[in-house]
């Protein structure tokens, strides 16, 4: 089999739910291993091939591959149920994902209060406070391994003599916080979360190690590694829009901390983008269309959340964000997706800067307020009529569509060197020095 020359990341561009999974899914062949390095089961990474869909939340998608081992980083925090479920639910279609899979001794689980937290803390909100978290236990889990002293990592359930009894008293004090904070606890029960532990502990077991240096081993060896960012730049909680982002860093900034490899061995950045943007959970967007528009892209590209099914706010393509979450990560190349999505629009939108208290903004504010109140400065580019879920090669495109692909590699200043057509893995134009990365003709799907 061919092999990539570089280490690679591909991470998201933009909020979240931009392709990376197809990506992911394509690129796998030519990688050792297939890295997670943040988040959790906020994550929801659809593959398609061959007519079948695979929605993987917290193992890496390069399981799929029987040739890459899956691993899970220091910097994922751990639903060890949700890692089960899916380790049994591809069973099940005969894919033996336990083998190839290694989880990091010093990641942090994901236990029954912090989901409990999560959502108690998201009710509580008031309407213009609400995140529109996941419900996946990911914020409280995070702030559990910054406090120290609260958190279980998978290295506590093979060393901790006293793990129970400190899993206790976590629960005992837990109890009390939620309690005072929102007048309840949502059932917690410290014998439930031992439970949890130990099948965890029973079910994983074998799974867990040092990846740290299982992963500088293979980079020692010559192995190629392919790091999969979860949620997108914009959820960054330091470059993203907050207080609405996730816990984690997301784009390849996250390398180092939540893999332990040096993120200077990582020259190939692959940023993912839709041809146009979407959003799900709440935080400013000033793209958005809230009009029949928008409602004809979620449609079309049949945007539903992968992970909580919830209907995905949509809008133009917006290079001020796009720019900025380029910049931030120095991506190489971007692989820009659903671009059969927008066929049979007459004229299609590209956001170009904000306007904002009588300013013009080139760049992305710091403030979620501020955002709110960007209203966008928008170029309108000549649509297509053509389907083009059957073309293969760029040069086929119809020329608005080329068009448009060009436009957005100007704005952005990042050529464009994957494009979707289509959910299937084989719906995928390849150009220029992509061929660096995927040497082998992309597998041909009955
Ligand atoms: P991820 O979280 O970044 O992996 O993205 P998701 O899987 O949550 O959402 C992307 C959705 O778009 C999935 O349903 C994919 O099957 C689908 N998809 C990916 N690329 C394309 C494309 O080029 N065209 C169309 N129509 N769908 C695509
Ligand atoms: P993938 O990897 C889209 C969003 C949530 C919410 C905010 C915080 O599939 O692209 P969290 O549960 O992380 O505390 O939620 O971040 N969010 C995502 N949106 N795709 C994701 O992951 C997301 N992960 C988190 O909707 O607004
Ligand atoms: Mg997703």
């Amino acid at each position: 089999m061919s092999h990539s020359t570089e280490h690679t990341c591909v991470f998201g561009l933009g909020w979240g739910d931009e392709g990376k999974g197809k990506v992911v899914d394509l690129l796998s062949p030519g990688f050792d291993a297939v890295v997670r390095f943040n988040g959790g089961a906020n994550a929801g990474h659809t593959v398609c091939v061959g007519g079948e869909t695979f929605k993987l939340h917290i193992l890496p998608t390069g399981v799929l591959h029987e040739t890459a081992l899956g691993v899970v980083g220091p910097g994922v925090v751990v639903d060890a149920l949700k890692v089960i479920d899916e380790i049994d639910q591809l069973a099940k279609r005969g894919i033996d994902v336990l083998p190839r899979l290694r989880i990091s001794d010093r990641a942090h689980l994901v236990l029954a209060y912090h989901k409990i937290e999560d959502q108690l803390s998201e009710s509580a909100a008031s309407e213009g406070a609400k995140i529109g978290t996941t419900a996946r236990g990911i914020g409280p889990c995070y702030a559990d391994k910054m406090r120290r002293s609260s958190a279980v990592r998978f290295a506590d359930l093979r060393d901790e003599r006293d793990l129970a009894a400190r899993v206790r008293r976590i629960v005992a004090s837990k109890k009390v916080a939620l309690r005072a904070m929102y007048g309840g606890d949502g059932g917690l029960d410290a014998a439930a979360v031992l439970t949890d532990i130990e099948t965890a502990r029973t079910r994983l077991g074998a799974c867990v190690c040092d990846t740290t240096t299982l992963l500088q081993d293979f980079i020692d060896s010559g192995k190629m590694l392919l790091f999969e960012g979860a949620n997108g730049v914009l959820l960054d909680v330091d470059h993203g829009t907050y207080p609405f982002v996730t816990s984690s860093s997301t784009g390849p900034n996250g390398i180092g901390s939540g893999t332990g490899v040096p993120p200077q061995l990582v020259t190939r950045l692959i940023g993912v983008s839709k041809a146009y943007s979407t959003r799900v959970g709440s935080g400013p967007f000033v793209t958005e269309l809230t009009d029949a528009l928008g409602d004809r892209i979620r449609e079309r590209g049949r945007e539903y959340g992968t992970t909580t099914g919830r209907p995905r706010r949509c809008g133009w393509f917006d290079a001020v964000v796009a720019r900025y979450t380029a910049r931030l990560t120095g991506a190489t190349d971007v692989a820009l997706l659903h671009l059969d999505t927008l066929s049979g629009f007459g004229e299609i939108g590209v956001c170009v800067a904000y306007r904002c208290d009588g300013r013009v903004f080139r760049n992305l504010p710091s403030s979620a307020s501020q955002l709110e109140r960007c209203e966008p400065i928008i170029e309108f580019v000549p649509g297509w009529s053509e389907e083009l879920r059957e073309v293969r090669r760029f040069e086929d495109l119809p020329v608005s569509a080329r068009d448009y692909v060009e436009r957005i590699e100007t704005l952005i200043g990042v050529t464009v060197t994957i494009i979707g057509v289509g959910p299937e893995r084989s719906q995928t134009l390849l150009r220029g020095g992509m061929s660096r990365v995927v040497r082998e003709p992309l597998p041909s799907v009955a």
